[in-house]
């Protein structure tokens, strides 16, 4: 196996044009030579060391970075090895700040339906991806959820996109209400979601309301960034394009691109000062917190994303994908919608496009979709259950922040005959 910018080679030499970095990771590509020197330089120096002993030079620097450019009030990072540990973080952070604020009754979290936020058992409850949570329901916390803003589908034919989202942003208050608000930590969202129902972007207004709601009962908002944040929509944090400041942000995937494994949790001053002038310690921890080569890497690529203009690069790109994927998909009999912002695009397969009826579960096309495309040439990552977690298929795109007009066309083209090779396959294109 072999790197080479936007493309991955296996051993025999075939080439993969990388769609989707893997799960939304790989945003510089396979072969950055300046992150891969970072990361040597790191190792020459001190690969690691335990943070109860020492801190290290990259994750001082890092945190500095990251604050630097969070939305306002965001204030300290805990730095993690990838984005279900953040949430977790996220998750024992949020409680914690209400213990020590003399409010031990809060224990309630509320998210939403068709999201995901990780496999480790906290992230699972609070997620609500119905086929990765099914068989270990029973060993999850009780998690409240409301529904998603999935405007494609749930939007009425009597309502504005604005009348929709504060529509489905009032659940959150009608739920705070029936839970009664002094028993609720937070309400925890993914501005875009991601892979579980194929890149669902808010509707304009919808993160607004949700904030108010937050603040009118002074629960938590917690953003979970970590596929859709670190420049992947367009900008550094995606809650900056919604004007909402959340409580404490999630990130990961992006955040070194893959290079090493590193999520992060950052907080306000709000929180941070609770704990640290109460019991002085977030009662938390894991033994690679703050590792200094994941956050060397992590540093390195976030310079790179911002020496190089890149998000600029990924606003221009993301335009000309859309441009590309509406040219060659906006008739096609099997895509209902095209969807998404900056490098980060999702399509959703439908069986009619006048009634939305999905394609049969049993023809499981996202796995097709996938193998098609590698035996193309091309990577993409296509999911099942879009709408329930059962019926619905789509097509996630999240191709690296580097790519040009070449790539663009490339991709378009070989998604076209992989799904086309795919609904064949399926016996659904004769
Ligand atoms: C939005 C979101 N949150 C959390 C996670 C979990 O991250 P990890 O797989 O690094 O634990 C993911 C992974 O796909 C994700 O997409």
């Amino acid at each position: 196996m072999q790197g080479d910018g936007a493309y991955i080679l296996d051993k025999k030499g075939n080439r993969y044009l990388d769609a989707c970095g893997g799960a939304a990771v790989s945003c510089l590509g396979h072969s950055n030579a300046r992150v891969i020197d970072a990361i040597k330089r790191q190792l020459d120096s001190l690969a690691y060391a335990h943070t109860s002993f020492f801190t290290s030079e990259p994750s001082e620097q890092l945190a500095d970075f990251l604050v630097q450019r969070a939305p306002e009030g965001i204030e300290h990072v805990y730095f993690v090895s990838g984005g279900s540990e953040a949430m977790e973080a996220a998750l024992k952070l949020a409680r914690q700040y209400f213990v020590e604020g003399g409010e031990p009754k809060r224990q309630k979290f509320i998210a939403r339906r068709q999201s995901y936020h990780g496999n480790t058992l906290g992230a699972l409850a609070v997620g609500g991806n119905q086929w990765r949570r099914q068989q270990f329901e029973p060993l999850l916390i009780d998690v409240e959820h409301i529904s998603p803003c999935y405007q494609y589908r749930d939007q009425r034919d009597n309502e504005s996109e604005v009348e929709y989202g504060l529509r489905v942003a009032d659940e959150l208050e009608t739920k705070v209400q029936e839970l009664g608000a002094d028993n609720v930590i937070g309400f925890i969202a993914e501005p875009i979601v991601g892979a579980t129902s194929g890149v669902l972007v808010p509707a304009p207004g919808y993160f607004k309301r949700i904030r108010e709601i937050c603040d009118r009962h002074g629960i938590l908002l917690i953003l979970d960034e970590v596929m859709c944040g670190m420049g992947r929509s367009g900008a550094l944090f995606t809650c900056d394009q919604e004007t909402v400041r959340p409580d404490i942000v999630t990130v990961a995937k992006g955040l070194a691109a893959g290079y090493q494994p590193i999520g992060a949790t950052l907080c306000s001053a709000q929180i941070f000062n609770r704990l640290s002038d109460g019991s002085g310690l977030f009662q938390h921890g894991h033994t690679y917190i703050g590792h200094a080569t994941a956050c060397a890497a992590a540093l390195a690529v976030q310079q790179i994303i911002e020496d190089d203009n890149l998000l600029d690069n990924v606003n221009q790109m993301g335009a000309l994908l859309e441009e590309s994927l509406q040219q060659r998909f906006a008739d096609h009999p099997y895509i209902g919608d095209i969807r998404g912002r900056g490098l980060f695009r999702g399509l959703e397969l439908v069986a009619d496009r006048s009634t939305k009826e999905p394609l049969p579960a049993e023809l499981s096309l996202h796995s097709l979709i996938k193998s098609h495309g590698m035996a193309r040439g091309l990577a993409c990552y296509p999911g099942g259950g879009t709408i329930d977690g059962r019926r619905g298929n789509h097509i996630l795109l999240a191709p690296p922040f580097i790519i040009n007009e070449s790539h663009v066309a490339e991709i378009t083209d070989k998604l076209g005959h992989a799904l086309d090779d795919a609904l064949r396959d399926a016996g659904v294109l004769i």
